[in-house]
């Protein structure tokens, strides 16, 4: 099988077809993964038949994997996320603009999902791109942004007060609370580790303040910049095939899991790979 790389969006994304993720990827291979990886932000495999631990072998030619502070994972498999939404369920996992876990001092470089059970209409997921927000923005906003700390933390979403607390109508676990309370500080403008590209390296979910301001004081201009860089010109919207694996940049993405499929299931599986400390 030879790899074929198909562009998707204009923002971001490419389907990568001639690859069987079930089996061990020769060093060429893996090679042009990580490259389209790096060119698209967020790639696609269709029809993959995988399980967990083929998931995870995956997962680990990219680096050590995530075991999240806060979710439950799938019984017996403790780097697997289990993201189900049953049909009575309201709340949906992921339904807002996030960078997976920048909570972390060290923010995780990608996620892999896998889609197990997805509904006959939406449950789409929108990935946008974060070098094409920061190159987008003034000279005048760059300069500004370049002496800034921002302030990540779990809180609003894990915390005993955070919204999967706060909603019965869930399936999934999450273990609340004071461990939430940890807070993680990263430039608001992030360099790219393998790229070299700067990008924007704030989102609504996790990201409450900049340093050595109040919430309120920071307010305004997170609100600017949440917004512009999650506008149309840097989204790339991805309608799902069942069996379908997605892999994301985490470093340098957010993306946002629509929650438009009441009283329909779907259901994914997340493998996380560990990243660095932002610079
Ligand atoms: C996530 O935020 O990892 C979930 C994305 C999705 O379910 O589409």
């Amino acid at each position: 099988m030879s790899i074929e790389i198909e562009p998707l969006g204009a923002a971001a994304g490419a389907r990568i077809h001639g690859v069987d993720l079930s089996q061990p990827l020769d060093e060429a291979d893996f090679a042009r993964v990580r490259r389209a990886l790096l060119d698209h932000l967020v790639i696609f495999f269709p029809d993959q038949h995988l399980s967990p631990d083929e998931h995870k072998a995956f997962g680990l030619r990219f680096g050590t994997l995530n075991i999240h502070p806060h979710v439950k994972p799938l019984d017996g498999h403790p780097e697997v996320l289990n993201i189900v939404k049953e049909p009575d369920d309201r709340l949906n996992f992921g339904g807002g603009w996030h960078s997976d876990m920048s909570f972390l001092d060290k923010p995780v470089l990608g996620s892999i999902l896998y889609a197990r059970e997805i509904p006959r209409t939406g449950g789409d997921t929108m990935w946008a791109n974060m070098c094409l927000a920061y190159d987008a923005l003034s000279t005048g906003m760059k300069q500004m942004l370049a002496g800034l700390t921002a302030i990540h933390t779990a809180e609003d979403i894990y915390g005993a007060q955070g919204i999967y607390n706060n909603d019965d109508r869930r399936s999934m676990r999450t273990q609340a609370a004071e461990q939430a309370s940890g807070r993680a500080e990263h430039p608001v403008v992030r360099t790219h580790p393998e790229t070299g590209r700067k990008l924007l390296f704030v989102n609504e979910a996790f990201t409450t303040k900049f340093k050595g301001m109040t919430r309120a004081e920071s307010r305004p201009l997170l609100d600017f910049l949440c917004q512009h860089a999650t506008s149309a010109p840097f989204v790339y919207r991805h309608r799902w095939t069942e069996n379908e694996v997605a892999f994301w940049d985490n470093r340098c993405t957010q993306h946002f899991a629509l929650n438009d499929y009441a009283g329909q299931r779907r259901v994914m599986h997340r493998v996380t790979v560990n990243g660095d400390r932002p610079y």
